[in-house]
């Protein structure tokens, strides 16, 4: 039997290079290993995006066509969107009257989010209880691991304490499944800032090659290098980590350019344009074809739900036998 595993992203905008590196091309390496539930969380993204949701129903089928062009196959994983699987919301509502306050309030993703989002108000009830539907995502698959990022972590952790809590309380039901961390090379945004929509400093998965020219070439790069005959610091520069990510085979050279100040920053942006054209043509292209057909998308994903929705009314069985001894 093999090992279980869900993930799952926010429909709130279109996909860029940051969820290619730090989550796709993972999700699409473990689906041979494991039996993978990748889930559309419109309902976390309705959490923060409630004021202006019209575009939420386009982004969730805009980034599954992603997800399949970056190779994530309908055929080896279960693809679903999480408002249509009902039991998550059933098994949140068992959570929530097991989980004390205190271990929402002090969860550090939430204080952040609160201090640092100054857009949108999120002192909601739901997004207080953000961790506990997150909880209710990964339990209700009885998921053994969970790949995510760093900046999860403090949810997983949550996931296990309401495990524990629930299986303390009525008895064996859930595992408490592990985080896979792989590692994720550090990409940043074109500005140096962290890579965000709300930083507009990303490059979508979905831009066409002219408009990759033009990030591209906006990015910052060494500030020490003021003219082209400085020697630049690639190891400080933004533009050389990309060059470490998508064109490794040049990356040497590339180096030795620029320390030996032999290549300017507008070339060696160029170049990585045409890299970053060259790594996205493929998936652009394979992208363009899903999307020509919707009702293929909505048929996978009715697929998914039903397919998901097997396992989670199991679930939900043996969590209502648990709590009402019935
Ligand atoms: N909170 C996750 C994020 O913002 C999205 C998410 C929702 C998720 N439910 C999940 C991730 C369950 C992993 C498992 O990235
Ligand atoms: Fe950065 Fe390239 Fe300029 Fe060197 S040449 S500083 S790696 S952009």
């Amino acid at each position: 039997m093999k090992k279980r595993i869900l993930s799952g992203m926010r429909p709130t905008g279109k996909l860029h290079l940051g969820h290619l590196v730090g989550a796709l091309s993972n999700w699409a390496k473990l689906q041979d290993k494991y039996q993978c539930f990748f889930m559309v969380a419109d309902w976390h993204a309705l959490m923060s995006e409630y004021e202006d949701a019209k575009s939420m129903k386009e982004y969730a089928i805009d980034n599954v066509a992603d997800w399949i062009a970056c190779g994530i196959d309908p055929k080896k994983s279960v693809i679903f969107v999480q408002s249509e699987v009902k039991e998550h919301l059933e098994l949140d509502m068992f959570f929530s009257c097991i989980t004390p306050l205190g271990w929402l309030e002090r969860c550090p993703t939430y204080k952040e989010q609160l201090k640092e989002i100054k857009n949108k108000d999120l002192s909601t009830y739901a997004f207080l209880g953000y961790p506990v539907l997150q909880a209710a995502d990964i339990l209700v698959y009885k998921a053994d691991a969970v790949p995510v990022g760093q900046d999860q972590l403090p949810h997983l952790e949550l996931t296990r304490e309401i495990a524990r809590r629930f299986n303390h309380l009525y008895g064996h039901v859930f595992p408490e499944p592990e985080a896979i961390l792989t590692h994720v090379p550090k990409l940043l945004g074109s500005d140096g800032r962290k890579m965000s929509k709300s930083y507009d400093n990303t490059i979508n998965l979905s831009d066409s090659p002219s408009i990759i020219k033009e990030k591209t070439q906006k990015m910052f790069t060494d500030p020490k290098r003021i003219r082209l005959s400085d020697p630049g610091h690639p190891d400080t520069c933004n533009v050389f980590s990309y060059y470490e990510v998508f064109d490794p085979k040049k990356k040497e050279e590339v180096h030795n350019w620029c320390v030996n100040a032999k290549l300017g920053c507008t070339e060696c942006k160029q170049k990585l344009a045409d890299a970053l054209i060259e790594t996205l043509a493929p998936i652009q292209k394979k992208r363009a074809d899903i999307l020509k057909n919707k009702s293929r998308i909505n048929k996978i994903l009715a697929d998914g739900a039903k397919k998901a929705g097997k396992i989670t009314q199991e679930t939900l069985s043996s969590v209502n036998k648990a709590v009402f001894k019935a």
